[in-house]
């Protein structure tokens, strides 16, 4: 049997752990998170010094997957990358995406210390909802629920997403664009500028 699983994805910062933490916790069933998974269990190559990420193991990520999935447990995966969960073969019950206005975001990768061009990526990628976009791509608009995190709390965005479950509630996709003013837009700009 496979077990049930509710995506939580978005890109860094946007509140995934914190979310699907308390997520797993509501529905009683068990918080897995990507990166972690991947270097518990050393699905990795090789380490890229210049992007200070590791190089994934792809086919090894995948059959890992495969057989965590094949649980009886409901399992809340906690990802930045949605593409190889459906190569995976996983059909979720749902894909709750993070949003987080990418002034806000910025602030929240800046003071974790990251470097200037890894925030100017990571705001540039939300500014544009890149994961919003993979997770319609990947899974279809149906099952896409996004929870903007720079408005709400921690336990609003919970009982946002045990609604979105229950219900099976669409909503997508938040463009920044278009609610960003003039000068909001130009403070992202030269936010993203800095990526070089
Ligand atoms: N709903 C929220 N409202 C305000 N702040 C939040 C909310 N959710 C998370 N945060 C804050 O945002 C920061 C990032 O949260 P978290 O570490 O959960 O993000 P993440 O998406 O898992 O990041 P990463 O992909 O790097 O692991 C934390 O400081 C957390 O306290
Ligand atoms: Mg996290």
């Amino acid at each position: 049997m496979l077990s049930r699983v509710v995506l939580v994805a978005g890109v860094p910062g946007t509140g995934k752990s914190t979310l699907a933490r308390w997520l797993a916790r509501r529905l009683n069933g068990v918080h897995l998170n990507l990166t972690r998974l991947v270097l518990e269990k050393g699905l990795w190559t090789s380490y890229d010094k210049n992007r200070r990420s590791f190089v994934i193991d792809y086919e090894r990520l995948l059959e890992t997957l495969r057989r965590l999935f094949a649980g009886e447990r409901l399992i809340v995966f906690d990802t930045h990358w949605l593409e190889v969960v459906k190569d995976a073969n996983v059909e979720p019950d749902r894909v709750i995406v993070l949003r987080t206005n990418p002034l806000v975001l910025a602030e929240r990768l800046s003071v974790r210390g990251w470097p200037q061009r890894k925030i100017a990526e990571n705001v540039e990628a939300e500014l544009l909802g890149v994961v919003s976009r993979e997770a319609v791509e990947c899974f279809g608009e149906n099952l896409v629920y996004e929870i903007d995190t720079s408005r709400v709390a921690v336990q609003e965005a919970v009982k946002l997403a045990c609604k979105a479950i229950e219900e099976r509630l669409s909503s997508c996709c938040i463009d920044w664009l278009s609610v960003l003013d003039e000068k909001e837009l130009i403070r992202v700009f030269k936010l993203v500028e800095a990526r070089g």
